[in-house]
């Protein structure tokens, strides 16, 4: 019998869905004949009245659009079920209207593309029963427990190394110490694979507590060893010294964000120093653009694994990379803890080994 399948992409974006809604395609209508739907806009597509979703076919999910950033069926990382924005201002529970309306389409599985609040919010769903759901791993910060990699991280770290490449050569003509803000939110996997990639002197992430002398230090000793620059990368998620986090406040949603640490560091480190000190924050640029090919290839092995997971009818866990390999992971794995680096990890190691100063 023909399936109905659904895919969705929920929470922010990041490069590389589309190559994964692409692949989604390709594998259901072209090996098993099912049907595809795409729900718009995450979660807010089963929730909204009327229902907001789109024929997904091969023809229109053509090889242009595994090029492209974004979602194409665009993405929330504010409609949760469970606290549903009502129109008086207020939230309501909409979660059994998510599981009904599901049915009225009369899907047969759910793929959910999302990072880890959006797997946090699908695993209650899938725990209030009555869904068929398969889940991928995205996010930029890399932080979805039982995968090495999550779709978008990749090309972020791409990003965030291109910005030091572009940032070394204005900094040796200067004489300045550049700071680099990268995303990250609690985790620092940006900042630590680009900050190894593109030559940083130190780096600095959430889970390593930080002493500014030592990070003076180690750019007063820079520049006694004759180097006429120093890169210094910063997750946004790295606390002010004595702990307290740096945030910024949504103007429209009263939430609070990171954002700060880099100008935080620039004048300590200024004032300390002497040097001369410039930051950039590469914010969402590190979201948007092309997927980098690693990214394509994972979305590409996410998407067709996915789909032979709904049709072996192994629901309620998400396909994860393991070395070349791709496996299941139970979604209560997925979304019990969050990935932060690993002060032992081999990345780490190669890290300290290079001589780069975390500040500890
Ligand atoms: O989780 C992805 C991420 O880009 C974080 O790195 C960042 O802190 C956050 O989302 C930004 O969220 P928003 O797009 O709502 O500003």
């Amino acid at each position: 019998m023909t399936k109905r399948i659904g895919v969705m992409t929920s929470g922010g974006d990041c490069p590389g869905l589309n190559a994964t809604i692409r692949a989604i395609v390709y594998k259901a209508v072209g090996t098993y004949g099912w049907e595809v739907l795409g729900i718009k806009k995450g979660t807010t597509g089963l929730l909204r009245s009327p229902l907001d979703t789109i024929q997904l076919t091969p023809s229109l999910c053509n090889t242009a659009i595994m090029r492209t950033g974004g979602t194409f069926l665009g993405s929330t990382n504010k409609d949760n079920p469970f606290y549903f924005p009502t129109e008086n201002g207020g939230v309501k529970d909409r979660s059994k209207d998510f599981i009904k309306n599901y049915h009225d389409l009369g899907l047969d599985a759910l793929i959910a593309i999302g990072g880890d609040g959006s797997m946090k919010i699908l695993k209650r769903l899938c725990d209030l029963g009555g869904l068929n759901l398969v889940t991928i791993p995205k996010t930029i910060d890399n932080d979805v427990a039982g995968t090495e990699n999550a779709i978008g991280h990749l090309t972020a770290v791409e990003v965030a190394t291109e910005a030091l490449d572009r940032l070394q050569p204005t900094a040796a003509s200067h004489q300045r110490a550049m700071i680099l803000e990268v995303m990250g939110r609690d985790a620092g996997h940006i900042a630590l694979a680009a900050g190894v990639a593109g030559g940083a002197d130190v780096i600095l992430i959430p889970e390593i507590r930080y002493s500014l002398d030592k990070v003076c230090s180690r750019i007063k000793t820079l520049a006694m060893d004759g180097s006429n620059f120093a890169l210094i990368v910063v997750a946004e998620g790295v606390k002010k010294e004595d702990g307290q986090p740096l945030t910024v406040t949504d103007p429209k949603s009263g939430r609070l964000r990171y954002g700060g640490i880099g100008h935080y560091l620039s004048e300590k480190i200024s004032l300390s120093t002497g040097a001369e000190t410039r930051v950039t924050v590469l914010g969402h640029v590190q979201r948007g653009g092309e997927p980098c090919a690693e990214d394509r290839i994972l979305a590409s092995k996410f998407g067709v694994s996915a789909v032979d997971l709904i049709a072996k009818g192994q629901f309620n866990h998400m396909v994860a990379l393991k070395g070349q390999d791709i496996i299941a992971v139970p979604i209560q794995i997925a979304t019990a803890s969050q990935k932060l680096v690993d002060s032992e990890s081999t990345m780490m190691q190669i890290a300290r080994g290079l001589g780069i100063c975390f500040g500890d």
